[in-house]
């Protein structure tokens, strides 16, 4: 997630245009998730969120396809969507020979047909939504009996902050989710290779 604290880049969200931003992108550590440290701390955090067989996961939003390609490296097939064609075009290249497709397409209605899935994996894109509730009611339906969605947010800097914070994202999942579980990210400085002070947790819902 961009910082918007610290001039490193424009404030993300709504009015970013992500065609623009993509070739960038990857340029922020937790973002690109070059650094060995960084890589392997969000790879730690991936691997106890999602299944430990090999199953379906869905990455909406999928920018760059970071996660995505730490999601086919832990043995899921992968399938990404992104509104922005320069992000999946760089999503493709990032995981040319794996399991994965990805598709320009909106993540609150993402092209996917009948297909279902075992998790819908989403890092920094629901806060951008409008109608979190209808679009949260939407992925649930998107999963086979037993899915989860593994949403990870935050609320992101500390003049005019944005985002969603997590009590509101995990009321808004209580209706939906048997179990909701949710971790804090903020203390973890390798997720994000340096130290912050605003909220960033992951939510991971059993359906
Ligand atoms: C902050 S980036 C996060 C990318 C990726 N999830 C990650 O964590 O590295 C936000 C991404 O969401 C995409 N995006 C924004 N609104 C979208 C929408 N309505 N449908 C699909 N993708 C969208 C942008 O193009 C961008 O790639």
């Amino acid at each position: 997630m961009t910082d918007t604290t610290n001039g490193e880049h424009a404030v993300t969200g709504t009015s970013t245009d992500w065609d623009t931003a993509a070739a960038s992108f990857d340029d922020e550590p937790d973002h690109g998730l070059r650094d060995p440290e960084v890589r392997r701390a969000w790879a730690s955090r991936l691997r106890s969120w999602l299944p430990e067989r090999a199953c379906d996961v869905l990455d909406l939003g999928c920018g760059t396809g970071s996660l995505s390609l730490l999601a086919a490296e832990q043995g899921h097939r992968v399938t990404g969507v992104d509104l922005s064609p320069a992000m999946v075009d760089l999503a493709r290249a990032k995981l040319a020979g794996r399991d994965a497709v990805f598709l320009v397409g909106d993540a609150a209605a993402p092209p996917v047909g009948e297909e279902r899935f075992d998790v819908v994996l989403v890092r920094h894109v629901l806060w951008t939504l409008p109608d979190p509730a209808r679009v949260l009611r939407h992925w649930a339906g998107l999963l086979r009996p037993g899915g989860r969605l593994v949403l990870v947010e935050g609320v992101w800097g500390t003049v005019g902050p944005v985002g969603i914070p997590a009590d509101r994202l995990a009321a808004l999942l209580a209706p939906l989710a048997g179990q909701v579980h949710l971790e804090r990210l903020s203390d973890d400085e390798l997720l994000w290779a340096k130290a912050v002070d605003d909220e960033r947790y992951a939510l991971v819902a059993r359906v």
